[in-house]
């Protein structure tokens, strides 16, 4: 799993904000800032899916929120946070896309449509609400108002997020809501933050100048994205603010409400990186023929594939194996298949005087299989469980999702690797399990947005 850094950031009046960063700093940035009464712990789950997609994801704390300092002055109004949002963009090492939800949002319409500067390479803006009602209004003031107390318990805490949007679908992220509180001396909950930033986080005086500012945003790729049961902001204000905002786009994520980027990660996750890539995407890597290999390997790692163990035995009788993932089908008449097993292999000689081989595709539990298979250090076949099918068959992994034991057809050169074609006896596969896959150097698995 991708590890943060913390980074530390001076903000408007030298307030002192602090961020977590997922990736390389020399990949492109985005910045996730959360809303009040939240603390960067929110946007984990996508800023490390934003990591494993080639960005440097950056959350930080509000002023006055989390790890983040309190305002000694008081000033928890919008040109503070605006001040803040800006000193952290400056400090970055690429213009940031801005990802930011409910106050974040606002702060950062704010920001970026009064700046004559392109301050930004693109907006994500999450539950931004310039026309609050004043019923929403006061049960939101009320609700944050409960919030910056002491409590009992970390159910209780939850009972009283969850008492901001009562209409909505139960809080799944329940460890990011309460990374926002910590444990008092008595053994209660409370609230990391300064209390008065969430009091003072009523923007609605600021309406106007939001809707000025939003309507001065251009030449940005923005998008709107709402959770379509969040009952703080309707599909209509989304609507207005959209047609505001000179060539934004807007997003529904079905089923989640006020919290759309953690009760429905994957969803979340999946319509932001779709709209990154399509509208704010990373150069393009090139390689030329001779030039550095790692380059090259890092093109042919974005095509994805399943991961087998190919085996055999050598001239002992032992069993032999290696992982593989350049296993392919080659012919359905007759039946052939092939993989390419690296000339320094330590087995290679066996795999050619043995005259056949099984390729085992692993399923999804069958990862520590894989990395036994790929490491030279210990005993592959040590407590696995294998069989063999058949007179003269090869090493059948038991559970793999499919097994194909061959006889060898034929043996080609191919460079560094040699490529060996199979003829298929005998094969066997489990059709209800899922595979484990190889997607740019990584193990991965099946993921449906
Ligand atoms: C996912 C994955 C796929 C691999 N695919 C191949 C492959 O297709 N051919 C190959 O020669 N090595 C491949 N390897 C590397 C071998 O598994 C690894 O080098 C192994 O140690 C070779 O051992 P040996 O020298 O004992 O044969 C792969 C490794 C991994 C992790």
């Amino acid at each position: 799993m991708v590890t943060a850094a913390r980074l530390d950031f001076q903000g408007f009046g030298g307030v002192p904000i602090v961020g977590d960063a997922f990736g390389s700093p020399d990949d492109p940035a985005v910045l996730l800032i959360p809303s009040t009464g939240q603390s960067r712990a929110f946007w984990h789950g996508s800023a490390r899916a934003l990591a494993d997609a080639g960005r440097y994801a950056i959350c930080v704390d509000l002023r006055g929120h989390g790890d983040s300092g309190h305002a000694s002055d008081g000033r928890y109004d919008l040109d503070a946070y605006v001040g803040d949002l800006k000193a952290v963009l400056a400090a970055l090492p690429s213009r940031a896309v801005v990802v930011a939800a409910g106050l974040g949002a606002l702060v950062a319409i704010a920001a970026i449509g009064e700046s004559t500067a392109p301050l930004i390479s693109g907006l994500v803006l999450v539950d931004a609400n310039i026309w609050f009602d004043s019923n929403t209004s006061a049960r939101l003031h009320s609700a944050f108002s409960r919030l910056t107390t002491v409590f009992a318990s970390a159910d209780d805490v939850l009972k009283a997020i969850i008492s901001l949007h009562p209409d909505e679908p139960s809080l799944v992220a329940r460890e990011r809501l309460l990374a926002a509180y910590e444990r008092d001396g008595s053994g209660g909950f409370r609230w990391r933050g300064d209390p008065r930033a969430v009091m003072t986080a009523d923007i609605r005086g600021a309406r106007e100048r939001l809707a000025a500012a939003a309507a001065q945003i251009r030449n940005l790729p923005v998008t709107l994205i709402r959770g379509s049961l969040n009952s703080t902001i309707s599909a209509e204000a989304v609507d207005r603010l959209q047609s505001m905002i000179e060539g934004s786009e807007s997003a529904e994520i079905e089923g989640a409400g006020h919290y759309a980027a953690a009760e429905r990660e994957e969803a979340f996750n999946a319509v932001l990186l779709e709209f990154l890539e399509r509208r704010a995407p990373r150069q393009p890597i090139s390689y030329i023929g001779g030039a550095e290999p790692r380059v090259l390997r890092d093109a042919l790692g974005c095509f994805g594939t399943g991961v087998t163990v190919v085996t055999s035995f050598d001239g002992e009788g032992e069993p032999i194996g290696f992982t593989a993932n350049s296993f392919s089908s080659l012919s359905l008449d007759p039946p052939l298949i092939i993989f390419s097993l690296a000339k320094t292999s330590g087995s290679l000689e066996s795999f050619v005087a043995a005259g056949r081989f099984a390729v085992n595709v692993l399923h999804i539990g069958q990862q520590p299989i894989a990395n036994r298979f790929a490491r030279r250090d210990a005993p592959r076949f040590d407590g696995v469980d294998w069989t063999t099918q058949a007179d003269k068959g090869s090493p059948i992994l038991r559970g793999a999702l499919a097994s194909f034991d061959c006889t060898t057809y034929a043996m080609h050169e191919g460079g560094d690797h040699l490529i060996f074609v199979g003829q298929v006896n005998h094969a066997w596969f489990e059709p209800h399990r899922d595979p484990l896959l190889y997607f740019r150097g990584r193990y991965r698995r099946l993921h449906f947005a």
